[in-house]
């Protein structure tokens, strides 16, 4: 086939377009980045925050949402554009962006052995908490972070109310110790957490991750999922029918309206369709929504 005829894709996915059913069935197995507006705008804020000048008292950052929405592919996605460097003469690694996730029970200990698995530092899971606050304290002065990005923060409510002060205390001595923006990140019971600290809460600005409705933006997303899935043709993702059965089929979650292209994809690559029907969406979702 020519790639005359693959006008509905991306130049750099025509390609792969061409390539044999296995291959491509393989690489719908791979993660891949859309930008859609509010993922646009999380990173911008992102940005700006990382931005910012030292100061005592560093704004933060709460992106909350459902699970399946998007959060961790965004602060994957920032990550990636601010990669650590290697400080030739001090002979360390510079950290801008250090993540992390919430272990599942948020004692500190648990925090601080996170932490230091996160930046690569060998250590006795078995030592006191006093020793491991200080090696964390230690080397993350050295790699001088500007953000602490912590993902799964709702784990804060499996945790006794003296552990969740404990750690919501421990995440604010770290922000005024370093300096450095703090970002959480979770479902909206992120949010449940921090409001049992007035202190913390005031110094966090929300940013909530909303489900898909209907609008431009979502015919938007599903024409740049065409445009990335190795199909040889067209499927017309944006006509009416289709942007409502894949809205109402996912619940308007970013990971169910992914899954489920991809599954319809495959099944439109081996029934030799090569283009995405209604039919192929009522296969690869469990109820049938009319
Ligand atoms: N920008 C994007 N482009 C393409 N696919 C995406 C994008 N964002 C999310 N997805 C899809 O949605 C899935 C879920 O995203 P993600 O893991 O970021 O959700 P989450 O909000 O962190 O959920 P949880 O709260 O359960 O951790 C991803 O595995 C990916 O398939
Ligand atoms: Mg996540």
């Amino acid at each position: 086939m020519k790639n005359a005829q693959l006008g509905h894709l991306l130049p750099a996915i025509r390609p792969q377009a061409q390539l044999d059913d296995a291959v491509r069935l393989q690489s719908l197995l791979r993660d891949r980045w859309i930008d859609y507006p509010r993922a646009t705008q999380a990173l911008e804020q992102l940005e700006r925050l990382l931005a910012t000048p030292r100061r005592e008292r560093m704004p933060c950052l709460l992106l909350h949402g459902d699970s399946n929405i998007g959060k961790t592919q965004i602060i994957a996605k920032f990550r990636r554009g601010h990669p650590d460097e290697f400080d030739e003469r001090r002979g360390i690694e510079m950290r801008p962006i250090i993540s992390m996730q919430m272990p599942p029970t948020p004692e500190q200990h648990r925090f601080y052995s996170t932490l230091l698995f996160e930046i690569g530092a060998p250590h006795n899971a078995a030592a006191r908490l006093a020793v491991l606050e200080r090696l964390a304290r230690d080397l993350l002065h050295r790699m001088t972070p500007s953000m602490l990005i912590v993902d799964e923060v709702h784990h804060l409510l499996a945790g006794t109310y003296r552990e969740q002060r404990a750690t919501l205390n421990l995440l604010k001595f770290l922000a005024n110790d370093l300096r450095a923006s703090i970002v959480l990140v979770g479902t909206d019971d992120a949010v449940i957490a921090l409001q049992s600290d007035t202190q913390m809460i005031s110094r966090f600005t929300p940013f909530e991750m909303p489900r898909w409705h209907e609008s431009e933006a979502f015919r938007r997303l599903l024409s740049a999922f065409e445009r990335i899935l190795p199909l040889r043709r067209p499927s017309d993702l944006a006509q009416r029918e289709i942007v409502q059965y894949v809205l109402a089929a996912s619940d308007g979650l970013t990971g169910e309206v992914s899954r489920i292209l991809n599954a319809a994809a495959e099944l439109a690559i081996r029934d030799g369709n090569e283009s995405i029907k209604l039919q192929h969406l009522e296969q690869v979702t469990p109820v049938a929504i009319h």
